[in-house]
């Protein structure tokens, strides 16, 4: 029976730190509220002169995840591109790596999944597989938030927490016994849609009444969100989802060897992690140092957890993510 293992990992993350004290010069925050409500001590944001974009970050980390599966760009088949921060409005990046990677005509499909896009995307990228289809699958999660947050006191609550950067996996064909991921689990739930959102300019807003309206308050040009209400879904969905994925593959929070939760906040992961009786040793968290980067949270993270040599051959890794929609889902993986 053919399984999908992840067979190679990658992230490029922009050179330039914003630290909190760098924030508490343009806004009215601190280091000290950030780091105690979220855990961030800094994040990445794309220097203003760079020429990175979030297709280009993707490409990067796609070309290391790339190398680190033995493979070239030309054995890639499909490509699956998640972000809530596409370069254009449309087409969607995925054209764009197909570009910048030189690859064949191959498939290129976006998915509009924000913070659990990543997840979204594994699970697609397994079917294809499983069914036969591909054999050599790009997925990748890549955002450049910066660019469209409020960066003033007005937008604090939402500004301080976003960052920038991409990681990308390759997800191959296995026959192997024991390896691949053994399940996916996905939601959704429209009714709280508008609570994280960015509701600027689209069809259901046309740019003509937005222009006539020309209202220099108007703060539908940046992303939303009610922390409160989506902290409180989130904790209680994370372990929903964790728990519904053990439950199909028939195993326990006892066996899972390190569990990747979607960077969003440290408050949320710790939580999660009490809650579930995990060890300290068995989250990997790595927002301290990047922030949230939405789709590109999960795949930078394993990119660097495997890095640091804590996701072993053989280990069952658990990934989990909530984010706007509300969507969310997890994965259960033998590495
Ligand atoms: N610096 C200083 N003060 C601030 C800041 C800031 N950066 N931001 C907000 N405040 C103030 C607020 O104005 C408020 O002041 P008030 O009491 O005088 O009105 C006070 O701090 C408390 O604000 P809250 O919003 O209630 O703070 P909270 O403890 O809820 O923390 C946070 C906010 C960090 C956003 C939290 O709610 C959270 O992490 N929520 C979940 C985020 C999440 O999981 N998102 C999903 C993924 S993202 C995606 O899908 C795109």
């Amino acid at each position: 029976m053919l399984r999908t293992r992840i067979a190679g990992v990658g992230h490029y993350v922009p050179e330039n730190v914003v630290t909190n004290n760098d924030l508490s010069l343009i806004m009215e925050t601190s280091d000290e509220w950030i780091q105690e409500r979220t855990g961030i001590k800094e994040r990445r944001w794309v220097a203003t002169d760079s020429e990175d974009t979030t297709s280009s970050m993707g490409t990067a980390a796609a070309r290391k995840a790339i190398a680190d599966a033995g493979l070239e760009p030309s054995d890639i088949d499909f490509i699956i591109f998640a972000t809530l921060s596409p370069d254009y409005y449309f087409p969607g990046p995925g054209v764009q790596v197909q570009e910048q990677l030189g690859l064949d005509t191959i498939g290129a499909l976006d998915v509009r999944n924000q913070c659990s896009g990543f997840v979204y995307g594994l699970s697609v990228a397994d079917q294809f597989i499983k069914t036969g289809m591909y054999k050599n699958i790009l997925l990748i999660g890549s955002e450049l938030h910066s660019g469209g947050l409020d960066k003033t006191t007005r937008g604090r609550g939402v500004s301080v927490i976003f960052g920038d950067g991409a990681g990308a996996v390759v997800l191959s064909a296995t026959e192997e016994e024991g390896k691949g991921i053994l399940t996916t689990k996905l939601h959704s739930e429209g009714k709280h849609a508008k609570e994280l959102a960015l509701l600027g300019p689209a069809t259901s807003r046309w740019v003509d009444t937005i222009m006539e309206e020309n209202d220099p308050e108007d703060l539908s040009y940046y992303p939303y969100m009610n922390g409160n209400f989506v902290f409180k879904h989130a904790v209680t969905r994370f372990q929903e989802v964790i728990h519904e994925a053990l439950a199909e593959a028939g195993k326990s929070p006892e066996d899972i060897d390190l569990l990747i939760p979607h960077q969003a906040n440290l408050r949320i992961s710790q939580y999660i992690q009490a809650k579930m009786g995990l060890g300290a040793d068995k989250v990997f968290n790595n927002i301290m140092k990047y922030g949230n980067t939405t789709a590109a949270s999960i795949p930078i993270a394993l990119s660097e957890a495997k890095a640091e040599g804590k996701v072993k051959d053989g280990d069952l890794l658990c990934l989990a993510a909530f984010g706007s929609g509300f969507t969310w889902g997890s994965a259960l993986i033998q590495f």
